[in-house]
C-alpha cells in the first residue's frame, strides 16, 4: 500500500543529491510532489522521467532566497493542487573554509539558503499547510546544526540557526494540528561532499536514500506521535 496517497508535498532543492532521493521516495509513497531548484530544467527531466514511470511529479523553479520567487512558487502550487500538506526544507549550500578566509559572500550564501530559505519557503507556506490538519514540515539540517566542526563557521551558524528556527515553529505550530521533524544527518554521499574530494572509507557515509526512508518514516508516524529530531549517522562512525 502507498502510503502518501492523496498528499500533496513540495521539495526544495530537488535537483539533485538528497532532495532528489526524497521527491522519488515520495512519489514512491504516491504522493503529488512539486520539485524545486534553481535549474528548471535539471527539475523537469526529472518529473517527466518520473511521470513516465506513474508517478505524478510537477517541476517548478524558484531560487529559496528571494523573497518574491518563493511567494510566486507558493503561489502556483496552490493554483495547481489548491492544497499542500508536506513541505521539505532541503535546499543548501556548504561552505569549508578556515573562518579567516571565509568572505562575506560565503557567509551571506550560507545563511541566505540554508536559513533564510527555510524561513521564506516557511512562511509562504504555512497558510496553505493549515488548510487542513495533518500538515507536516521536515527541515533537512545536519549533524552541524548542533556540533561544532572546524572550517565550517558559516554552515554550522546556518544550521545552528535552522535547529533554533525548526524547534520554535514545532512549539508554535502545534495547535494546528502541524508537525515539525528535525533531520540532522551526518555525511552524505552527493556533490556536496564529493567536490570536497576527500577519501571516503567504505561505510563511513550516508547514501541519499537512507535521509529518504528517514523522512518516509516521519511523515508515516500515526498523527498523535512525532519525531521532531531526528540523528542519522553511519552506523560505523563518520568520514
Ligand atoms: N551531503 C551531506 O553530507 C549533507 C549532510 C547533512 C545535511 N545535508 C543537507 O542536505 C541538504 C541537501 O544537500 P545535498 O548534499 O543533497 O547537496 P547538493 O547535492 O549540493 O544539492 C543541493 C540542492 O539544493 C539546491 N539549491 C541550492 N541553492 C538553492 C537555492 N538558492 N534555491 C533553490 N535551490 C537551491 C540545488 O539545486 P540547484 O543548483 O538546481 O538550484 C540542489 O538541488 C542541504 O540542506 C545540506 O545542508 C547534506
Amino acid at each position: 500500500m502507498r502510503r502518501l496517497e492523496g498528499k500533496v508535498a513540495l521539495v526544495t532543492g530537488a535537483s539533485r543529491g538528497i532532495g532528489c532521493a526524497i521527491a522519488r521516495a515520495l512519489l514512491d509513497e504516491g504522493a503529488h510532489t512539486f520539485l524545486v531548484s534553481r535549474r528548471r530544467e535539471a527539475v523537469r527531466k526529472l518529473a517527466a522521467a518520473w511521470n513516465a514511470a506513474g508517478g505524478r511529479a510537477e517541476a517548478l523553479s524558484a531560487d529559496v532566497t528571494r523573497e518574491r520567487e518563493v511567494n510566486r512558487l507558493i503561489a502556483r502550487v496552490k493554483k495547481r493542487s489548491g492544497r499542500l500538506d508536506i513541505l521539505i526544507n532541503n535546499a543548501g549550500v556548504f561552505t569549508y573554509k578556515p573562518f579567516e578566509k571565509t568572505t562575506l559572500e560565503d557567509w551571506r550564501s550560507n545563511i541566505d539558503t540554508n536559513l533564510t530559505g527555510t524561513f521564506l519557503c516557511t512562511r509562504a507556506a504555512l497558510p496553505l499547510l493549515k488548510r487542513k490538519r495533518g500538515g507536516h514540515i521536515l527541515n533537512i539540517i545536519s549533524v552541524a546544526g548542533r556540533e561544532a566542526y572546524e572550517n565550517c563557521s558559516a554552515y554550522c551558524a546556518s544550521k545552528f540557526g535552522a535547529l533554533g528556527l525548526s524547534r520554535v515553529l514545532a512549539e508554535e505550530l502545534r495547535p494546528f494540528g502541524i508537525r515539525v521533524t528535525a533531520i540532522l544527518p551526518g555525511p552524505v554521499r552527493t556533490k556536496m561532499i564529493q567536490k570536497l574530494g576527500l577519501r571516503v572509507p567504505k561505510g563511513r557515509i550516508l547514501e541519499p536514500e537512507d535521509v529518504a526512508r528517514t523522512v518516509v518514516e516521519a511523515l508515516t508516524q500515526p498523527q498523535r506521535a512525532s519525531l521532531e529530531e531526528i540523528v542519522l549517522r553511519p552506523a560505523r562512525g563518520s568520514l
